[in-house]
């Protein structure tokens, strides 16, 4: 797609990786964006100036406190003048300093400024990736909307393997692309809580009970409401997929857990309950792994109901959400069980299922739906779960408009 009118800012912090915002620079370039850099002191070290300046054929802006350039361009207009802020590689320091609301730069001090969306791709040795600080400091920054891509996983500078490689350039040209090229959606203004994936409920400290649910249409549904412009938060149990774009994600481990989060996710305008949760958990989980010994006694595991989520949300009283929307896996009996559900359940629409082994659909890549109102039912042909999030997503846009 052209970039041509767009302008990106680029921050280029420092690491090893800022090799590679050259060739970032390069793709924007050629794909007609304009892109005006700032580097942090410690990405001088890296990449020269006069490099950065040369490829992005525009001036380059290193020092806060320059005052030939706060005449020419300020701090604040230099954050203004783009559509969009791109910080690659992003360093743990200045992410630390983006969650903080520092301003002891001139990185750190237009990306305080700006009032345009914000995109990070961060760059680090693993552990610092993987640190508590880097961890909390990346979910403050995508609950405040901030997206991000990579980091990619494999054998890093400082001889270590892991996540923390720099996203290829054109996978972030790719994100780029997508963010300038979203419109204020339909959804835009409303926030649409969305459940996602399966739960383990532990028996002990190395086992659980969990189901063959892989979060798929979940996250999908996620991406469609975020594509469509609502701001969305996705609870999700265990999953092996990545966080889908520009959404920002609680991740849980039980029914519990996913409960307690979604309280803490209201208000919210729209609620979409797809994960998987477990029907029970394991009364008391043992504190000990459970040993076997020899002509012990069957293991008896008790069960007790878990919270229901779908229904808690339902009946959440001035907090309901004003749309509600659950799933029904069935093997049997698909639209009498599925209404019957929405009835009992307490919510608006249903997206019905079957999960018969024969389908393949649970774990797999597409989905048969029914979708039933308080009106009737409609069916669905069989589809790949993006593109059934897609409609469900559009449906429900126009069901709030
Ligand atoms: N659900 C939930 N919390 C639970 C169980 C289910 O939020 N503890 C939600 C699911 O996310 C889904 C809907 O309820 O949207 C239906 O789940 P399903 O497992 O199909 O139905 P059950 O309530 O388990 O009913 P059944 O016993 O008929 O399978």
């Amino acid at each position: 797609m052209s970039l041509h009118g767009k302008r990106v800012l680029l921050i280029v912090s420092g690491g090893i990786a800022a090799y590679k915002a050259l060739e970032l620079i390069r793709l924007l370039r050629g794909a007609g964006c304009g892109v005006t850099c700032v580097l942090s002191r410690s990405a001088a070290q890296f990449v020269t100036p006069l490099s950065v300046q040369a490829l992005s054929e525009s001036k380059v802006y290193t020092d806060l406190f320059s005052l030939t350039d706060e005449s020419e361009m300020g701090h604040i207009q230099l954050s203004r003048a783009a559509d969009l802020l791109v910080v690659a590689p992003a360093s743990a320091d200045l992410l630390a300093r983006m969650a903080a609301g520092l301003a002891d730069d001139l990185a750190a001090t237009v990306l305080l400024a700006t009032d345009k969306p914000v995109l990070v791709a961060p760059a680090m040795n693993v552990r610092m990736w993987q640190h508590p600080a880097t961890v909390a400091a990346i979910a403050t920054l995508v609950a405040r909307g901030v997206q991000v891509v990579g980091p990619d996983e494999g054998p890093m500078a400082c001889n270590e393997f892991g996540p923390g490689r720099l996203a290829e350039p054109p996978a972030i040209l790719a994100a780029i692309t997508a963010r300038l090229a979203q419109a204020p959606g339909p959804l835009a203004g409303r926030h649409a809580l969305v459940t996602s994936g399966p739960t383990h409920e532990p028996i002990d400290p190395v086992r659980y009970l969990a189901n063959r649910s892989s979060g798929r249409q979940g996250h999908a549904i996620a991406a469609a409401l975020a594509a469509l412009g609502a701001r969305v938060t996705l609870v999700s149990g265990p999953v092996t997929l990545p966080d889908p774009a520009g959404v920002a994600v609680r991740r849980v481990e039980t029914a519990q857990q996913m409960l307690a989060a979604c309280q803490a996710a209201l208000p919210a305008d729209i609620a979409v309950c797809a994960a998987a949760v477990a029907d029970w958990r394991v009364a008391t989980a043992a504190s000990g792994k459970i040993k076997k010994s020899p002509g012990a006694p069957p293991l008896a595991l008790e069960l007790v109901a878990n919270p229901d989520i779908l229904a808690t949300l339902a009946a959440a009283g001035p907090d309901r959400p004003r749309l509600v929307v659950g799933f029904a896996a069935e093997t049997d009996a698909l639209a009498d069980n599925a209404a019957a559900k929405r009835t009992r359940k307490g919510c608006d629409w249903i997206v019905a299922n079957d999960v018969s082994p024969q389908t393949g659909i649970m774990g797999g890549e597409e989905n048969a739906v029914h979708l039933i109102t308080a009106t009737g039912t409609e069916d669905w042909p069989r589809l790949p779960k993006a593109e059934v999030a897609h409609r469900l997503a559009a449906r429900i846009a126009a069901a709030l408009a």
